[in-house]
C-alpha cells in the first residue's frame, strides 16, 4: 500500500489504490484540462487588468516532462479519456507540439485538444495537427477591430482570424469559438458572430461570464445571462433545440436557420451542469483541482519532485477528486471567488 500523504483529508471508509476519479457525489472525472502557462499575449478585461499579473516563476512551472508524467497518469491509470490543453495561451509554451505528441502517443488514446486565443496559430497549426491534435477552440469576443483592442489591449484581431482559417485548413475540426458576452461592450456582437460562424463552419458557443477574474469586478446583474443570448439571436434567426444526447457536454445547442449548423450556449451560472461534470483540473505548477471554484488545491509538483512513484501520485490525485463539491455555489451568500484568476487555473 503506498503511503498517504495527507491523512486529514481522507474520509473514512474509503481506500485509495485503483481505479477512477470518482467523488464523493458519484461523478467520474475523465476530462482533464491541463493549464501549460499562466501567461497571456492578451488581456481581456474579464480576464486579466492591463498591466498582466505577477507570473509564475519558471522553477515552479512543470516541465514538459513533468507535464507529460501526470497526463500519463491520468490516461493510464485514473481512466482520463479527454486531454485538453489551456492557459493562460498555451501557444505560448515552447514544448507544445511535443507534449501534444507524447499525450497522442498514450494508449488507449485520448481525445487531445486546445483552448486558445489563436494569435501565431496560423503559424503553429500545421505543426499541432501533425502531433496529433484533434481540435481547437478559439477565444474570440467581437469582429470589430477597435472593439477587439478595447476588449483586450492589444489589435491582433487579424492573427485570430488568420489562425481560424489555418486551423480549419489543417483539419483541426470543428472548429469552435467560444464569446464571453460583456453587458453594454459586445452584445451587439452576438448576431455577428454567429454569421460569420455559420458562413465559415465554426461552431459558435456563448459562455455566460463566471466570477474568476482577477479584479473581481464581477457582478450577477451585470451578467448576460443564457436567456438575453437567446432573445438577441432568434430576433433575427431561427434556433430548434438541437435534440442530440448532451452527456457531460456543457452547451446547449440549436439547429440554425434549418440547417445541420448550430450554436450553443454554455450557461455555467443560470443553468448550472455541475451534476454532471466530469472535469479534473492541472495547473501549471502542478496542482489539481476538482473544480474551477475549489478553494483548496492538491500540490503534485511537490510529491513529483520529492519522488513519489507513478502509483502514490494517483492516490493523490483520486484523494483531490473525492472532496469535489457538488456544485460551484455562486449564487449562495456564502460564495467566495477563487483566489487564482481563470488565466492560471486553466479554462
Ligand atoms: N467567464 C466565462 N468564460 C471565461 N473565459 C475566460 N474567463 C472567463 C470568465 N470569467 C473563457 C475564455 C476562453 C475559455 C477558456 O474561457 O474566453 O474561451
Ligand atoms: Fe488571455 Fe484567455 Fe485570459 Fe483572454 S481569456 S486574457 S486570451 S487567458
Amino acid at each position: 500500500m503506498s503511503p498517504l500523504p495527507d491523512p486529514q483529508v481522507r474520509p473514512t471508509g474509503v481506500t485509495p489504490g485503483s481505479g477512477g476519479l470518482v467523488d464523493r457525489h458519484g461523478r467520474t472525472a475523465t476530462d482533464l484540462r491541463v493549464s501549460l502557462t499562466d501567461r497571456c499575449n492578451l488581456r481581456c478585461t474579464y480576464c486579466m487588468p492591463p498591466e498582466g499579473l505577477d507570473w509564475l516563476p519558471k522553477v515552479e512551472q512543470l516541465t514538459d516532462d513533468e507535464v507529460v508524467r501526470l497526463v500519463r497518469i491520468g490516461v493510464e491509470q485514473l481512466g482520463i479519456r479527454e486531454v485538453r490543453f489551456t492557459g493562460g495561451e498555451p501557444l505560448l509554451r515552447p514544448g507544445l507540439p511535443g507534449i501534444v505528441s507524447a499525450t497522442t502517443a498514450l494508449l488507449p488514446r485520448p481525445e487531445v485538444s486546445l483552448t486558445t486565443n489563436a494569435v501565431g496559430l496560423s503559424r503553429m497549426a500545421p505543426a499541432l495537427a501533425a502531433a496529433g491534435l484533434d481540435r481547437i477552440n478559439v477565444s474570440l469576443d467581437t469582429l470589430d477591430q477597435a472593439r477587439f483592442k478595447q476588449l483586450t489591449y492589444r489589435d491582433r484581431l487579424p492573427d485570430v482570424l488568420a489562425g481560424l482559417k489555418a486551423a480549419k485548413n489543417a483539419g483541426l475540426t470543428p472548429v469552435k469559438i467560444n464569446t464571453v458576452l460583456l453587458r453594454g461592450i459586445n452584445e451587439d456582437d452576438a448576431v455577428p458572430l454567429l454569421e460569420y460562424c455559420l458562413e465559415h463552419g465554426y461552431e459558435l458557443r456563448f459562455i455566460e461570464q463566471m466570477p474568476l477574474d482577477a479584479h473581481h469586478a464581477w457582478t450577477r446583474g451585470e451578467m448576460v445571462t443564457a436567456d438575453d443570448i437567446l432573445a438577441k439571436l432568434t430576433a433575427t434567426h431561427t434556433l430548434v433545440p438541437d435534440v442530440e444526447e448532451r452527456g457531460a457536454a456543457p452547451a446547449e445547442r440549436w439547429l440554425v436557420d434549418g440547417t445541420e449548423l448550430t450554436v450553443g450556449i454554455i450557461a455555467s451560472v443560470t443553468r448550472s451542469f455541475c451534476g454532471a461534470c466530469d472535469r479534473t483540473r492541472l495547473t501549471a505548477d502542478g496542482q489539481i483541482r476538482n473544480c474551477l471554484f475549489a478553494r483548496e488545491e492538491s500540490d503534485l509538483r511537490a510529491a513529483l519532485r520529492t519522488g513519489a512513484s507513478d502509483a502514490e501520485l494517483a492516490d493523490r490525485w483520486r484523494i483531490a477528486t473525492l472532496s469535489k463539491l457538488p456544485g460551484h455555489g455562486i449564487d449562495d451568500p456564502s460564495f467566495l471567488q477563487p483566489t487564482r484568476p481563470m488565466s492560471a487555473i486553466g479554462g
